[in-house]
């Protein structure tokens, strides 16, 4: 017996009902007619034999030649054409290696990559690595533009799917240089939807670099201090900057400041350039004490050196107020580089509160007005943590060295710079000296090494040109 009870009437089934279902609505499936499938195959492939020309111009121009050839002179004559063109390749590479390496090694190498490595694998990669897109059940994916080869790396250029971002592909560099089997992957931004992904072949760095030659006129705006991993020089300036480099112990910052140095001695000779030096570990920059304006290996002294770097950049700004706007370096007012090796010694380890204080407030000071009198800092530096040093902004321009955590690389280098492949904590500790650093004009971190300056290149530069500093070493020298 069902009863109504005052409020909403219930009814009560015999049955147990079926749970009340949302509506769902599914999208109907229309089979395509054959008819088009078949018009899109044949488009794709008259657009693909249409761009075969465009695509692999040497490879279609060489098959129409011989098939005119063979046409015209039947199989003999084109056995003799063929002969005659390997002979011809055969020659150009024996006596013009380089070019023919440039104009063909380096294409056939290209496109056999293209083929084999990028084409091949590019759907799989890029879908596990989350880079494809889907859009109402489609799937879409960045295209290949071009795959050019240099000598060490593939650069792939590639148009990304429209609203993604370059971004995408600064997350995934590891997934990618894995997906590739490649060491590392570097990303840069050409245009709109226009990228360019970086696979080194082999790591160009893997042997130490002697220390580079000394330049006659030295160019404290680009001094050779090692080489890039493109082969090509790296030039590291000085004047009108500041530069910090940061590593772990045993990184190599030591090759650094070395080389710095190695690259300004004509100009310490002619007394242009002054290299005062701070060296608290003693086991550093004291070996080549003869080179050095002023050097200081504890606290006390190397707040006094800093703090007369200081009143002289100042008495120095003060002559130009008004009359000069930029530093030219000459013997009455030398280029001074201030190098600090270990500068947290100073700035934080230091037990003297009073010391640490006037080595930060001298070093903020130099930092920030020493740039356009002629006054720079060279800095060495472990641990890049702000707690250890404040100033690590100060510094324009800075090294990345092999580092403890991947979380150092952005506070090195700058926000976003691991994004773009500068892993320089998966820096092989067997291979120190090996940095990422920002090129000027260019943010794409580039990889570096220092080139190693033995204790006997040091002694060499140190008797050569360090005898004009004899007498004029100044505090704790
Ligand atoms: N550019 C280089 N090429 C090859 N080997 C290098 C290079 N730089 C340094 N080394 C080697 O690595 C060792 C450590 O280098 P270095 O003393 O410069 O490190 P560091 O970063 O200054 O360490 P620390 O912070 O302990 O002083 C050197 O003794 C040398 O054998
Ligand atoms: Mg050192």
């Amino acid at each position: 017996m069902l009863r109504k009870s005052a409020g909403a009437a219930q009814v009560q089934q015999s049955t147990a009902p079926v749970p009340a279902q949302t509506i769902r609505f599914t999208t109907p499936v229309v089979e395509t007619p054959g008819v088009f499938l078949l018009t899109g195959w044949l488009w794709r492939f008259l657009r693909f034999v249409c761009l075969l020309p465009v695509h692999y111009p040497v490879m279609v121009s060489s098959t129409v030649a011989s098939a005119v050839v063979a046409y015209v002179f039947g199989w003999v004559g084109l056995a003799v054409a063929w002969s005659v063109a390997d002979a011809g390749l055969l020659v150009w590479w024996r006596r013009w290696p380089v070019s023919f390496r440039r104009c063909v090694g380096l294409r056939v190498l290209a496109a056999w990559r293209r083929i084999m490595v990028y084409r091949r694998h590019w759907q799989p990669v890029l879908v596990v690595a989350g880079l494809a897109e889907s859009y109402l059940e489609r799937q879409y994916l960045p295209q290949i533009r071009a795959v050019t080869c240099s000598e060490w790396a593939d650069r792939v250029r590639v148009k990304i799917v429209a609203g993604t971002s370059p971004a995408d592909f600064e997350h995934r560099v590891a997934e990618l240089a894995h997906g590739f089997g490649a060491p590392s992957c570097r990303v840069t931004v050409l245009g709109p939807r226009d990228v360019v992904l970086e696979f080194p072949r082999r790591d160009t760095l893997a042997d130490p670099i002697d220390s580079l030659p000394v330049p006659g006129s030295p160019d404290l705006g680009g001094l050779p201090v090692g080489v890039c991993e493109d082969g090509s020089p790296w030039l590291l300036r000085l004047h009108g900057t500041h530069v910090l480099t940061v590593g772990v112990t045993g990184a190599g910052k030591g090759s650094v400041l070395w080389s710095a140095i190695r690259a300004m001695t004509p100009a310490i000779a002619a007394g242009t350039v002054q290299v005062w030096a701070v060296d608290p570990k003693r086991m550093e920059l004291s070996y080549g004490r003869a080179l050095f304006a002023r050097y200081a290996d504890d606290g006390a002294s190397a707040v006094d050196l800093l703090e007369s770097a200081v009143e002289q950049m100042q008495e120095r700004a003060q002559r130009y107020a008004g009359k000069q706007r930029a530093h030219i370096p000459s013997a009455a007012d030398p280029f001074v580089v201030v190098v600090l090796d270990e500068v947290a010694f100073i700035t934080a380890y230091h037990p003297d509160r009073d010391i640490r204080r006037r080595a930060e407030n001298a070093i903020a000071t130099l930092t920030s007005q020493g740039r356009s009198v002629g006054f720079c800092v060279l800095a060495a530096l472990q641990d890049p943590r702000k707690e250890v040093l404040n100033l690590r902004n100060l510094f324009p321009d800075k090294i990345a060295l092999r580092l403890d955590e991947a979380s150092q690389v952005d506070m090195v280098l700058g926000e976003g710079a691991r994004e773009r492949g500068a892993n320089a904590h998966l820096i092989d500790p067997e291979l120190p000296g090996t940095a990422f650093v920002k090129l000027e004009g260019s943010p794409v971190p580039v990889r570096v090494r220092a080139g190693f300056v033995t204790d006997t290149d040091i002694d060499t530069m140190a008797s050569s040109f360090g005898s004009s500093f004899g007498s004029s070493s100044g505090v704790g020298a």
